[in-house]
């Protein structure tokens, strides 16, 4: 399967991005598109690079939107760190972005493959609105978007409103109401395909990846020690284990509508059942998943990417 990736890294964007190489066999990465989202554009794309750069893999890597359709960004360095990536620390970056801005990048990249393409999205969604409204007839090219957003029932900046559809909720109406077929990992199969730490902690012995996914484990998991918990979730890698591992994970169809107005309900994702007169608006929110096989999974990954890095 032919991917591209919309993403803020974001330590979890980085773990789910390890966790889709691991996996050629499953999918190829066609391209990298960065948003503005838990840091600036251009931190998250300094980033993505850097990582890539340092376990010498080469992606073409664009940068997008520096801001949300019609609001200020909203970094989150509480979770994130100042650049969206704190703790590791790796040299800077050699690779440049592509020089095409992400939209025109996604663009022109769907319309390359003669297949209709995955879109992966584990960021607001500024950017996806962004290609669908410039360039509506991009839509059959899209086979489905796999994305981490939202909920069913909790909240993770409000108290019903997951970060990335709370970030830019006029871009996730646009694409919730595009008809493009999604997969929704939202915060309930998020919480249930959760990461123990003590699983993580033999990483720093491994090798190069997975020294790397420790010291962003590391960092992203000190609200949750903090917090006292023996756990914390890669939000953004559950898509991807999903892509992988369909088998982990359960869920049903609901008909999803974008609140973009409110102050208590900013970016909520309103869930009901689907309707027969609606099929269009119908989205498969992921609900259940085995959070033991979930993090073999992961650990797995790191393995397999050792093996292919010099130490
Ligand atoms: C989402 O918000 C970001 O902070 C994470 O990278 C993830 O995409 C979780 O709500
Ligand atoms: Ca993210």
């Amino acid at each position: 399967m032919r991917i591209l990736i919309d993403c803020d890294p974001g330590h979890d964007d980085v773990l789910a991005i390890l966790l889709a190489l691991a996996h050629p066999e499953k999918m190829t990465i066609q391209g990298i598109t960065t948003v503005a989202g838990n840091s600036t554009v251009e931190h998250v794309t300094e980033n993505i690079l850097k990582v890539l750069d340092f376990i010498g893999v080469s992606i073409p890597v664009a940068m997008g939107c520096a801001r949300p359709i019609r609001r200020e960004p909203e970094p989150q360095p509480m979770a994130h760190g100042e650049s969206g990536m704190d703790g590791p620390v790796l040299p800077a970056a050699k690779s440049k972005a592509d020089q095409r801005h992400a939209v025109v990048f996604l663009q022109e990249e769907i319309m390359r493959q003669s297949e209709p393409v995955t879109i992966v999205s584990l960021a607001p969604m500024t950017n996806l609105a962004m290609l669908l409204t410039t360039y509506p007839e991009i839509k059959p090219h899209i086979k489905q978007i796999c994305m981490m957003g939202g909920s069913l029932h909790g909240g993770n900046i409000l108290p019903r409103s997951e970060f990335n559809i709370y970030h830019d909720p006029e871009a996730a109406k646009i694409v919730f109401e595009s008809g493009i077929p999604i997969i929704m990992s939202g915060l309930e199969v998020c919480a249930e395909a959760k990461t123990m730490l003590k699983d993580f902690e033999p990483l720093k012995h491994g090798g190069r990846v997975s020294r790397l996914a420790y010291e962003l484990m590391d960092y992203y998991s000190g609200y949750a020690r903090e917090r006292g918990w023996d756990y914390t979730n890669v939000f953004d890698a559950v898509p991807v284990a999903q892509m992988i591992q369909p088998e982990l994970f359960s869920g049903a169809q609901y008909r999803i509508d974008i609140e973009t107005e409110g102050a208590l309900c900013r970016g909520m994702t309103v869930a009901q059942p689907c309707e027969d007169s609606f099929p269009e608006r119908c989205v498969t929110v992921l609900e259940h998943g085995d959070g033991i096989r979930f993090s073999e999974l992961m650990l797995d990954a790191l393995r397999i990417l050792d093996q292919t890095q010099p130490d």
